[in-house]
Parts: structure tokens; sequence; C-alpha cells
């Protein structure tokens, strides 16, 4: 590899727990985010930048071998946040990298670019393949746009783009949905390397998880790019089940991909940029 990685919202949760594990993969890495990182580490370059200035980020990324686009609004928010900040990022990260003569762009998609998208009634896994476009929120439509623009750029302009759909990446499940669909720091590192490292990847998009017990999104699509999850949500589950009970799963938060997103009560008017 050639260049440091851009990484765009390197200050947030993620972006943390990348810029801690990437270099010992061997990444060297440019931080990116509109607020500073706050423990630049040594051989860290950083840029304070909003990842939705397309001269910004092409400066951003003379040089790199790769972007990985995390920088965004990480829930719901209005329309006008959603489509200022997710979709015209994604777009610049993506221009960008074209610009620039960077080769490969992650993209940090989501679950809820298919949230209405029900559990498999057999049992099965579900495949990114039986999980189309069927956002729960604004949010979920600026990751659609995000998969959608990622497609365009590796047809038109050979780009190769991989798409996660992440599920929950926190320190820790939380809820007994997150017994699903949690993705573990370990396992982010992990699967950020994998979309890094993976010959020719051309365009793909593949969730984001780890090897829950109780996951229910197959694993195949990602472990093709070389990821190997190593965590499993289900030494949390005890203390989740005895804290919230055994999820229903008739209940679309354990029914759906996108979880309370998909839910009625779940809705735009109640958010605020
Ligand atoms: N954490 C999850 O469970 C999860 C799940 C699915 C998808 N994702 C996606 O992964 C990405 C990172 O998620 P996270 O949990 O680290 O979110 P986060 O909110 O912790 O971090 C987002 C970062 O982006 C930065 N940012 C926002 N607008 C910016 C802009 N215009 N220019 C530059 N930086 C900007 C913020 O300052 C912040 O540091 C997001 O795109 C999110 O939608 C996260």
């Amino acid at each position: 590899m050639s260049g440091p990685v851009l990484v765009t919202g390197a200050a947030g949760r993620i972006g943390t727990v990348l810029r801690g594990g990437l270099p010992e993969r061997g990444w060297a890495l440019r931080s990116l985010d509109v607020v500073p990182v706050p423990d630049v580490r040594p051989g860290e370059e950083q840029l304070v930048a909003d990842a939705a200035d397309l001269a910004a980020m092409t400066d951003a990324a003379r040089g790199a071998s790769a972007i990985v686009h995390l920088a965004g609004i990480s829930g719901e928010s209005t329309w006008p946040a959603i489509r200022d900040t997710n979709i015209e990022s994604t777009y610049c990260a993506l221009e960008a990298a074209r610009l620039a003569g960077v080769p490969r762009v992650v993209l940090a998609s989501s679950n809820h670019a298919s949230g209405y998208t029900e559990r498999p009634a057999d049992g099965a896994l579900l495949r990114e393949a039986d999980a189309p476009p069927r956002p729960d929120t604004y949010y979920g439509v600026s990751k659609v746009a995000m998969e959608a623009l990622g497609s365009l750029y590796v047809d038109r302009y050979g780009l190769d783009v991989v798409c996660l759909r992440i599920g929950s990446a926190f320190a820790e499940p939380t809820t007994t949905r997150q017994l699903s669909t949690w993705l573990s720091p370990a396992d982010t590192v992990s699967l950020v390397h994998a979309a890094l490292s993976a010959p020719a990847p051309g365009f793909r998009v593949v969730w984001g998880v780890s090897d829950n017990t109780r996951r229910w999104w197959d694993l195949t699509a990602a472990q093709e790019l070389g990821y190997e999850s190593v965590d499993d949500a289900e030494v949390y589950a005890e203390a989740l089940v005895e804290a919230h009970g055994e999820p229903d799963l008739a209940d679309p938060v354990h029914r759906r991909v996108g979880g309370e997103y998909s839910t009625d009560e779940f809705d735009a008017e109640n958010f605020s940029a």
C-alpha cells in the first residue's frame, strides 16, 4: 500500500476505534473531522475540515491510498440536515477520490438502508442481496444514496467501493436487539481492514456485524472480503435478558432489520438538527 488512508469522521466512535486499530494492521492514517481528534497518535496526520466541502476533501485526498468515509450525522435527523451533511459528504468523498486519483473508498452505510426488511420466516440468515433498499428513516435514505453513489462511481469511473451496512458498532451491546446486531470494536477494525485489503472488490455491499449467536444477517459476503469476526454478543446475553426480557420476535424491533427505527413511534418529526 502507498499513502495514508484518509478517515473522515475520525473523531467519532468508529473513527476512534479505527485510529486505535488500523495502524496495528499496517495502515498509516490521515484523520479528518470537523472537530479536532483529541489524541493524535505518532505518525497520524490530522485535518480539521468539513467532509461536505469538495475542495477541502479533494485536497485531503491527495496522495491517499484509500478513503474510509465515516463523517456524518449518525442517526435520524431532519431532512435538511441529513441531505446537506450525509448525502453531500458522500458525494464529496467519492468525487474527491476520483479527482485525486484515490482508487478505493469504504463507505459507512447502515442497516437502516434496508430497515423495513423483515427477518426471513424460515429462520434463514438474511443475505445482502435479499435486503434491497428499504430505508426506515431519512437517515436510512442517506445510506441508500450512499450505496447508489458508490455503485455509480464503480461503474462510471472504475473505483473500488465497499459499503459496510453496519449494525450496532458500540463498545458493547446495551439492548437485546444488539445481541443480534452488535459489531464489536475488534471486528470493526477487522472488517474495515478487509474492505481496504480485498483484491479488486469492485462494488460490494456487506453487513457489518459480529459473529453473534443471535445474528440473523449472513456473513458470507463480508467473509469473502477477508473479514474474520472474533466476537459474539452472547457473552452479554444473560445480563441483558435479565434486565429486558427475552426478545419477542413478533415485535418489529426484533423482526425488522432497522429495529426501533422501523416502528410507527419513531418519526423524523421528533428529531431536530
Ligand atoms: N455506530 C454505529 O452503530 C453505526 C451503525 C451504522 C452506521 N454507522 C455510520 O458510521 C459512521 C460513523 O458512526 P459513529 O458511530 O462513529 O458516529 P459518530 O457520531 O460518533 O461520529 C461521526 C463523526 O463525524 C463527524 N462529522 C459530522 N459531520 C461532519 C462533516 N460535515 N465533516 C467532517 N466530519 C463530520 C463528527 O464530528 C463525528 O466525529 C456514520 O456515518 C454512521 O452513520 C454507525
